[in-house]
């Protein structure tokens, strides 16, 4: 916990990349379940997705770890005036569990396409499907937050607010 208004500018360059990238990976995943199929059975699936997707997974990986030590090297600012304890302890948990999942997802991943496990392309599935739900309560606090709380919590991760 630091005294700042808000996330240091590599933080939240790093909150919006792995963002960006999260959002991209879930996208562009359509097919991986056959690409994985045919990997098993001695293939070599090729195409945009089977290309595309293992190496964007394990770029969010990198970034989340990376993320996870500049978050324990420089902390996270106070929370905001005012603040319900509840909802902090909400936030405090919940931002754990994205964490668990940014690092789950491509840990199952690597085992199924990397390592050739079938079962943790089923894990894998599950905790992509668990991590969007929290990813969509996680946005509907924070506009929440900004709009009826009105507690300027987006500033936090925003480079340039007052
Ligand atoms: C942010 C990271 C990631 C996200 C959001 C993500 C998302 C997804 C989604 C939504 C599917 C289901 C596709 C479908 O069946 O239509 C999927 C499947 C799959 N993904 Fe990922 N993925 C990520 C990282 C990775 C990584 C790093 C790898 C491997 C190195 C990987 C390998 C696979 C495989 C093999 C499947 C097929 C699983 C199966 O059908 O059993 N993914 N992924
Ligand atoms: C429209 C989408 C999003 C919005 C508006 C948003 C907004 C925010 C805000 C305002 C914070 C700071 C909260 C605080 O100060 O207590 C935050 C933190 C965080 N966000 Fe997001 N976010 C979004 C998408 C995502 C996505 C897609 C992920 C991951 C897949 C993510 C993961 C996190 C994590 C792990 C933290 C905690 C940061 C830390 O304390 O180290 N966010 N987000």
């Amino acid at each position: 916990m630091t005294t700042a208004s808000r996330y240091s500018l590599l933080q939240i360059g790093l909150h919006w990349l792995v963002a960006v990238l999260f959002a991209l990976n879930y996208v562009v995943s359509d097919g991986m379940g056959e690409a994985l199929r045919s990997k098993l059975a001695g293939g070599t699936p090729d195409g945009l997705v089977a290309t595309l997707h293992p190496p964007v997974g394990i770029a969010v990986l990198v970034l989340s770890l990376l993320r996870l030590l500049v978050r324990w090297r420089l902390g996270a600012p106070a929370s905001p005036e005012g603040g319900h304890r509840l909802l902090d302890l909400a936030a405090h948990w919940g931002h754990r569990a994205l964490y668990a999942g940014l690092i789950l997802i491509p840990a199952t991943g690597i085992l199924a396409w990397g390592v050739g496990i079938a079962a943790a392309g089923e894990a894998h599935e599950i905790v992509v499907n668990l991590t969007l739900a929290l990813v969509i309560g996680h946005a509907a606090a924070a506009l929440f937050h900004q709009f009826v709380l009105k507690d300027g919590v987006i500033d936090r991760m925003r480079p340039m607010s007052r």
